[in-house]
């Protein structure tokens, strides 16, 4: 079974309240319940978090690579800023699939464009709490559908390295 940590940045725990006329009514509670009966009629595991700082966002990615298999990320404005979460996206190899629930290039500038989305498998941007469902299910779509890592060829010999 697939494992999925779904993790959000910072100010998303104030999803509700927070600008309702950009990001909606729905809390970050009820997008993880969608989430969790989104996982349950896939057949994947889920881990749901959500923390402000970018220390705890690298931790949780650093955890995240003994035991998920993907990651659905809404890095909120550390997408625009954060070169230590990008870094941390390629340092662990996991597949991250970035998710925002509004449409970052339909808004401010500074907001068009994203340092973690360069690393990540794909993005996700501008379809609400659905956005977390879509991006469940690409997150589980790339699981299965990625090419198997290049295995050497039978018989072929480890080359050495040569020193004259
Ligand atoms: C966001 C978009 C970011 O630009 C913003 O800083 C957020 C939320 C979104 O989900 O639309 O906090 O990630």
């Amino acid at each position: 079974m697939a494992r999925i940590l779904v993790l959000n940045g910072p100010n998303l725990n104030l999803l509700g309240t927070r600008e309702p006329g950009v990001y909606g009514t729905t809390t970050l509670a009820d997008i993880e319940r969608r989430v969790r009966t989104e996982a349950r009629r896939l057949g994947c595991q889920v881990r749901f978090q959500q923390h402000n700082g970018e220390k705890e966002l690298i931790e949780a990615l650093h955890m995240a690579m003994g035991w998920a298999d993907a990651v659905v990320f809404n890095p909120a404005a550390y997408t625009h800023t954060s070169v230590a979460l990008r870094d941390a996206i390629s340092a662990t190899r996991l597949p991250v699939v970035e998710v925002h629930l509004s449409n970052i290039h339909a808004r401010e500038p500074f907001r068009r464009h994203s340092l973690t989305a360069e690393v990540a498998v794909g993005l996700v941007s501008g379809f609400g709490p659905q956005g977390y469902l879509l991006g469940l299910q690409a997150a589980l779509a790339h699981l299965t559908t990625r090419p198997a890592r290049p295995q050497p060829a039978r018989g072929a010999r480890r080359r050495r390295s040569t020193v004259s």
